[in-house]
């Protein structure tokens, strides 16, 4: 059988960095993001009896051998759970360049565990397939839900999932993602193999959990000054752990830091935007639709993508191949 998903990438607000288990993927904290309207990836896949090997492709781009083989371990825990070990063909198609500073990992994995589990005839539920995409990529736990998505902090793999705590409806945000054309050269998953390095890790850890009540308060109130402080104050956490970790990771470029000044700069204006950044030098520029205009206006002749709240993962009847 053929299944297809759809998923959309995320911006994390309250961020992920550091595991308490490598294997499992479990956060050292919970996190929080907003799922990205204009960022999806779609991924059909089918098992067949008479396939020798998996075939994994993706439309209009060159997939590595890591890139590859992290697809077939994946395909092997959902092999594994449905006791079926035919092999699979896989070809998927992303709506946005890949490492530009959104994570495609996210969408990528959310869309491959939806898709692969249909197309072995199973239904799992939200918060299995959340769990399930987890151990692909951390943060494609909080692709799969609706909209705003609390990933929570677990002790066991069972209790380390994410579910949506606001609608895609509830706040009319904008995520503006300033292109970068630079790739990175770490991975966000071999980067946090070395967060305990930085004397920062523990610092930044005691105070996410104050944070994220705090953050959740500001967005079901849509208090975008309290939110938007907090937003950069974690980006701004987070960073300054991955830039004193040994050897340090500097995912921003002068380019970075120049859209960081610019939006700063706006602010002292009155256009309420705000900045925060992942594993990658695109700025993501925070805003309400309301000022989207205003933010183009100044940050000028720039390649960006703008993003609204999206819902989550969805199987979809349009197959990538017959
Ligand atoms: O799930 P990964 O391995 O792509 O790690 C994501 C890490 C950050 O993007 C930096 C933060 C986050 O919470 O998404």
């Amino acid at each position: 059988m053929k299944a297809t998903a759809i998923a959309p990438a995320n911006i994390a607000f309250l961020k992920y960095w550091g595991r308490t288990n490598t294997e499992f993927r479990l956060p050292a904290n919970a996190s929080f993001s907003m799922n990205l309207s204009e960022a999806k990836t779609t991924t059909t896949v089918s098992f067949e009896k008479d396939y020798s090997t998996d075939d994994i492709s993706m439309e209009g781009s060159v997939l590595s051998q890591k890139e590859k083989e992290r697809v077939v371990i994946h395909l092997d825990r959902i092999r594994q759970i449905a006791k079926d070990t035919r092999r699979a063909k896989v070809v998927t198609r992303n709506s946005f360049p890949k490492s530009c500073g959104i994570a495609s990992s996210a969408s990528g994995f959310a869309a491959l565990t939806m898709a692969a589990q249909a197309a072995l005839g199973m239904t799992l539920s939200e918060r299995e397939l959340s769990i399930l995409a987890r151990l692909g990529s951390g943060s494609a736990a909080r692709s799969i839900p609706d909209g705003f998505v609390v990933w929570e902090y677990g002790d066991t793999s069972d209790e380390s999932f994410a579910h949506s705590v606001f609608s895609p409806s509830h706040w009319d945000l904008r995520d503006i993602v300033v292109l970068s054309e630079t790739k990175k050269t770490v991975s966000s998953t071999s980067g946090q193999d070395a967060v305990d390095t930085s004397p920062l890790y523990k610092t930044r850890l005691s105070r996410v959990k104050s944070r994220l009540s705090r953050m959740l308060e500001a967005v079901s109130l849509r208090d975008i000054a309290v939110f938007g402080s907090l937003l950069e104050e974690d980006c701004l956490e987070m960073h300054s752990v991955m830039q004193t970790q040994t050897p340090p990771l500097y995912y921003w470029t002068e380019e970075t830091k120049h859209v960081m000044k610019e939006v700063l700069r706006m602010r002292k204006e009155g256009v309420p935007a705000y900045f925060t950044i992942d594993a990658g030098s695109a700025v993501h520029v925070i805003c309400e639709g309301a000022m989207v205009e205003s933010v183009l206006d100044r940050l000028g002749e720039v390649r960006c993508i703008i993003n609204a709240p999206a819902e989550g993962a969805r199987l979809s009847t349009n197959h990538l191949f017959l």
